[in-house]
């Protein structure tokens, strides 16, 4: 559990400039790694809104203050992450990149999760995606994607303070689970089904959003990169940079009747970022 990691959850006051002239190219990365972090980006407003009610229904039934707090904090920086992308698609959008599709598979996908499923399910829907989360966060931090030489410093500090906090807050909304319901059979094959349920949705949601970007691709132009070196010279590399390192066995790991998100010890990730980027918004 987070308390026991020795990690502290900042609640970070965070705003940026996003100039809508660098969104249409702000990283050196191959054309399909930064389209595949705008469309994610277009994902997240809505995402976190939906992580942080899922959290908050359960505040009232977490006995432990300390978890409250812990609580308290995923929550503050879940929306303050949904805040700043929400801004910074604003600054994409002006820019006409592609991605803004997936805005429209999150509205349809999440309002149906909320209708459909109960809170205990949204809840362990949560804990999946924190799991995706996490895993994308150590991949961006750990293969340092987005240094500082080859992307837009602005939307840098984004989407690293953002990896930093999603690994800060990994344990929490799996924590309020357990908590809440325990540790028992049934709720370790809810969690499963749960996580087989946003793997399979989300695929295939995505799945048709990409093809829809890439039929638009194929009509469209691409705006002029930053300068610097093309990035029809980095081809072959492709959203597998991204993504494609992330290992089968750490997805598969959820699974796994003793699982816990700090398993994976990503601290010394974290650490590096404080030490690229001290005191980020901290007051
Ligand atoms: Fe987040
Ligand atoms: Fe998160």
């Amino acid at each position: 559990m987070n308390r026991d990691t020795g990690i502290e959850i900042v609640r970070r006051r965070v705003k940026l400039d996003y100039d809508p002239q660098r969104a249409r190219s702000w990283t050196r990365l191959p054309r399909r790694s930064e389209d595949g972090l705008n469309a994610i980006s277009f994902l997240f407003p809505l995402g976190e809104t939906f992580f942080c009610r899922s959290v908050a229904h359960y505040r009232n039934r977490i006995t432990d203050p300390v978890l409250r707090e812990q609580a308290d904090l995923f929550i503050y920086q879940e929306a303050m992450h949904s805040k700043e992308h929400a801004r910074s698609n604003t600054a994409l959008r002006e820019a006409n990149v592609l991605g803004a599709e997936l805005e429209t598979v999150a509205r349809v996908l999440l309002s149906l999760a909320t209708r459909i499923w109960p809170r205990a399910t949204q809840l362990a829907m949560t804990c999946a995606m924190e799991h995706f989360t996490a895993m994308l966060a150590a991949s961006l931090l750990g293969k340092r994607l987005l240094d500082k030489e080859g992307t837009d410093p602005e939307f840098a500090r984004l989407w690293l303070w953002h990896a930093a906090e999603e690994i800060e807050h990994k344990g929490v909304c799996f924590d309020v689970y357990e908590h809440v319901f325990g540790k028992g059979i049934w709720p370790w094959l809810h969690r499963c089904a749960a996580m087989a349920l946003v793997t399979g949705v989300g695929a295939a949601g995505l799945l048709t959003a990409f093809l829809v970007m890439r039929v638009k691709l194929a009509f469209r132009r691409r705006p002029a990169a930053l300068g610097g070196p093309s990035k029809k010279g980095a081809a072959g590399a492709s959203l597998r940079n991204l993504f494609g390192g992330l290992p089968g066995r750490e997805y598969f790991a959820y699974y796994r009747r003793n699982f816990h998100p700090w398993d994976k010890d990503d601290r010394p990730l974290l650490e590096a970022w404080k030490r690229e980027y001290p005191d980020f918004g901290v007051a």
